[in-house]
C-alpha cells in the first residue's frame, strides 16, 4: 500500500487545527501509520527544503517552520501520494479550491497549513528523513475485512 508524508505546519498547531485535518484523511480512508510532534532543527529543514534554497522566501520559511513543533505523519493508503497532495489544494492557499484543506481554512502560501509529498520518490525520501523504520506501523483498520475488495465487485 503507497504511503506519502504530511507535515502539520506551525500555523496548524498554533491555531488548533491539527484533529480536524488529520480526521479529513481517516474519513476518506487512509490510515495513519506513524505520528510525532517535533520541533524541526535547522538542520533537518534546510536538506528537508534544499531544493528552494535559492528563492528569496527560504530563510522565512526555515523560520517559520522551526517557530513551534510541528505534527508528523505518514498517511498510507490507495494512492495516497496524489490523492493526499489533491486533498491539500494549491501552495498559494488563496487559490486552493473550496474543499480542500487549504482551501477550506487557509489564505497564505507561507502559512499554509500542511506540506504533503509531492511524488512517489519524494515521499520515500522525506518518510526515511524523518521516520525511523520501527516508527512505522502496519495494521488493517477494522472496516477493512468487511468491504468487498474492487476486483469482487466488477
Ligand atoms: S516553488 O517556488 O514553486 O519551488 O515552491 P513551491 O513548490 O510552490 O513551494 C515549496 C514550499 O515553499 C513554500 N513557499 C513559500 N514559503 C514562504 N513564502 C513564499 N513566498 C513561498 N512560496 C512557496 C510552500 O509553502 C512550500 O512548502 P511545503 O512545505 O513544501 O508545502
Amino acid at each position: 500500500m503507497e504511503k506519502t508524508l504530511i507535515i502539520l505546519k506551525p500555523d496548524c498547531v498554533q491555531r488548533g487545527l491539527c484533529g480536524i485535518v488529520l480526521q479529513r484523511f481517516e474519513q476518506r480512508g487512509f490510515s495513519i501509520c506513524a505520528m510525532k510532534m517535533e520541533k524541526l532543527s535547522n538542520a533537518i529543514l534546510g536538506e528537508h527544503y534544499s531544493h528552494l534554497k535559492a528563492k528569496p522566501f527560504f530563510p522565512s520559511l526555515v523560520r517559520f517552520m522551526s517557530s513551534s513543533p510541528v505534527v508528523l505523519a505518514v498517511i498510507e493508503g490507495k494512492e495516497a501520494v496524489e490523492i493526499v497532495r489533491r486533498m491539500c489544494g494549491a501552495t498559494n492557499a488563496a487559490n486552493a479550491e473550496n474543499g480542500t484543506i487549504r482551501g477550506d481554512l487557509a489564505l497564505s502560501t507561507q502559512y499554509n497549513v500542511i506540506h504533503a509529498s509531492d511524488s512517489k520518490e519524494s515521499a520515500e525520501k522525506e518518510i526515511k528523513r524523518f521516520f525511523r523504520q520501527e516508527e512505522i506501523h502496519s495494521y488493517k483498520r477494522a472496516l477493512e475485512g468487511l468491504t468487498y475488495s474492487e476486483d469482487e465487485l466488477s
